[in-house]
Formats: C-alpha cells, sequence, structure tokens
C-alpha cells in the first residue's frame, strides 16, 4: 500500500493507535456520564469503605446479570483515575474493591444539591450539548454561526429559554461549578475584592458566585444580571439582587463587573492563553476572573 511506504512498521502502528485512541475517545466521556447516572459516587461514599463489585451491583439495583459490565466500566474508569481499586492484599479469595479518588470525591452529592459536580456532568455532556458536535463538518459548509445552530436552529440561550428542564439542569450545573470554585478563589485570593462596595455578575447565573461573595464580604451589595428566563427560577436570592435584562443593552452600574471565564484544558486548546493565568486576577474596569486549569 502506497501510504505505508518508507515508513517503519512501528511508525505505522503508532499513527494508527493515535487514530484509535481519538476515535474512542469519547468513551471516556460516557463512561463518566454513566457512572453519574448510575449513583455509583454516591453508592460508594455511602458504603463508607471501598465496595465489591457484588455490594456495587445491589447498591445500584442492577441485575447480576450485568456485573461484568459494571466491572468493564469500572475499569476504564480506574484508568482514567475517577475510581481506585484496593486489591485487598492479593488474596485471590477475596473480591477487589472500588473506592474514591480526589477526582470523583467531587461528584458526591450533599445534602445541598448545588455542592457535588455531578450535575455539571449531567448538564454539560446532556445530549443537548453533545449532539451539535455531530454536526462540526456541516457547520463548515453552512452559513450557520455555529455547529449548535446547526443542530438546534437557535443559540445555546434560546434552548435554555424555551426548555424549562434544560434550563434547571443547565443552570444547576454552572451553579455547582460556580460555587465550587469561588470557595477556592475566596480561599487563595480573596483580597481581591477588598475595597469594593458594588459588584455586580454578569451573566451570573442563578447568583452561586454572588452568594459566596456577599456571605464573605457582606459589605459588598452584589448583584446579578441575567436573562430573564434565568431570573424567572431564582428560589434563593439572600442578599443578592437580580436583575433580568441583556448584557449588551446595558449593564448596571457598580464598582466591579464580575464575569467568570473558565478555560479548561479541552478548550485551551481552542483558545489562545489568556493574558491572565491560573487565579490570576486584574482588576481593570472590569474585574475578570479567568481561571486556566494548571494541567
Ligand atoms: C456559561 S453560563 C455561566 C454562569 C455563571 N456565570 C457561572 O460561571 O457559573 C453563562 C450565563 O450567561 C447568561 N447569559 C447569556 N447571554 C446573556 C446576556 N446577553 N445577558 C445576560 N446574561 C446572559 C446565560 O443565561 C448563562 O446563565
Amino acid at each position: 500500500m502506497e501510504f505505508t511506504e518508507g515508513k517503519s512498521s512501528d511508525e505505522l502502528m503508532r499513527a494508527q493507535t493515535v487514530l484509535w485512541t481519538h476515535i474512542f475517545n469519547h468513551i471516556d466521556s460516557m463512561s463518566l456520564k454513566c457512572a453519574v447516572e448510575l449513583g455509583i459516587p454516591d453508592a460508594i461514599h455511602s458504603h463508607g469503605k471501598p465496595i465489591t463489585l457484588s455490594d456495587l451491583l445491589s447498591a445500584l439495583s442492577l441485575s447480576p446479570a450485568k456485573a461484568p459490565h459494571l466491572q468493564r466500566l469500572m475499569r476504564m474508569l480506574i484508568h482514567s483515575g475517577i475510581f481506585a481499586q484496593n486489591n485487598n492484599g492479593g488474596d485471590d479469595n477475596e473480591e477487589d474493591a472500588y473506592s474514591l479518588t480526589p477526582v470523583s470525591s467531587l461528584l458526591v452529592k450533599s445534602n445541598d444539591s448545588t455542592t457535588g459536580l455531578s450535575v455539571l456532568v449531567a448538564a454539560v455532556l446532556h445530549p443537548v450539548i453533545v449532539n451539535p458536535f455531530q454536526s462540526m463538518s456541516a457547520w463548515f459548509k453552512s452559513d450557520e454561526p455555529t455547529p449548535f445552530s446547526v443542530e438546534h436552529g437557535c443559540g445555546l440561550w434560546e434552548v435554555t429559554g424555551r426548555d424549562p428542564e434544560f434550563n434547571k439542569l443547565f443552570n444547576e450545573g454552572m451553579a455547582s461549578d460556580a460555587k465550587f470554585l469561588m470557595n477556592i478563589l475566596l480561599r487563595d485570593c480573596g483580597d481581591v475584592f477588598q475595597g469594593i462596595e458594588s459588584l455586580v455578575d454578569v451573566g451570573g447565573g442563578t447568583g452561586s458566585a454572588a452568594i459566596v461573595i456577599s456571605e464573605a464580604f457582606p459589605n459588598v451589595k452584589c448583584s446579578v444580571l441575567e436573562l430573564p428566563h434565568v431570573v424567572s427560577t431564582i428560589k434563593e436570592k439572600r442578599d443578592v439582587d437580580f436583575i433580568a435584562g441583556d448584557m449588551f443593552d446595558s449593564i448596571p452600574p457598580a464598582d466591579a463587573i464580575f464575569l467568570k471565564v473558565r478555560y479548561p484544558p479541552p478548550l485551551s486548546k481552542l483558545f489562545p492563553p489568556p493574558l491572565i493565568q491560573y487565579f490570576n486576577f486584574v482588576r481593570l474596569e472590569c474585574l475578570y476572573v479567568c481561571t486556566v486549569d494548571p494541567s
């Protein structure tokens, strides 16, 4: 074959391995989504100690016929560092047991539904967000602004506006991530908020970030500017004002405008590195909070 000419077998096998890796990359995301939907992190957490495959099957109320498949799913996720396996001191008569890692510990739900990042996984891996990736080449050949609009005929915020169930899931997912990040941000760099008397979080979702700031700095009057279909769902306002509007029309006056931007590793491949590096903030006219994950 022409394309193999002049190439060593090693080179060819390496090239083919890269292809296969890319072909099956989506299995990592979908296995994670499956684990979250089955409630595996919570089942291991509730068990209070490493859990065997048979105990995990019964904790998840799955048929024993699914044991080999659950074992395979766990093997995938152990390989990705989501779970860990304890081999019971190498005793062949003892079943191996699964435990949480720092990654899956983030997925455990608590009484407060906005902590625990399971809902973020469910929101971002929802078909509404994932399906448009099937339309990337169609988008290149079309006049549509995004693959998302090829798939849905409109933008993401129109979909959240017309689909209350997805709106709720998306907002909860964003809120869980905002709450997680804001607590770390305040712990490590809370001093950026010193001296501010008012702050508006633009596109601030259901107010997770604003609530965390307002509780940590009661002297800062926090408000959230959001689209009307998000503001209409807000139940818990605490000391935060919610303003329904469009940031492209106007932004209410405040000492600081807060805009949270996140570059997780796959997105940082797409966009040029931002000027502001990991947890490093500048206060210009706008308090622009940009996090770049360290990996
Ligand atoms: C990716 S979410 C981020 C939510 C939150 N800031 C966070 O970091 O978790 C973007 C938010 O911007 C809001 N949004 C989008 N377009 C907007 C606009 N034109 N004016 C105000 N808010 C907008 C959306 O409703 C959504 O809640």
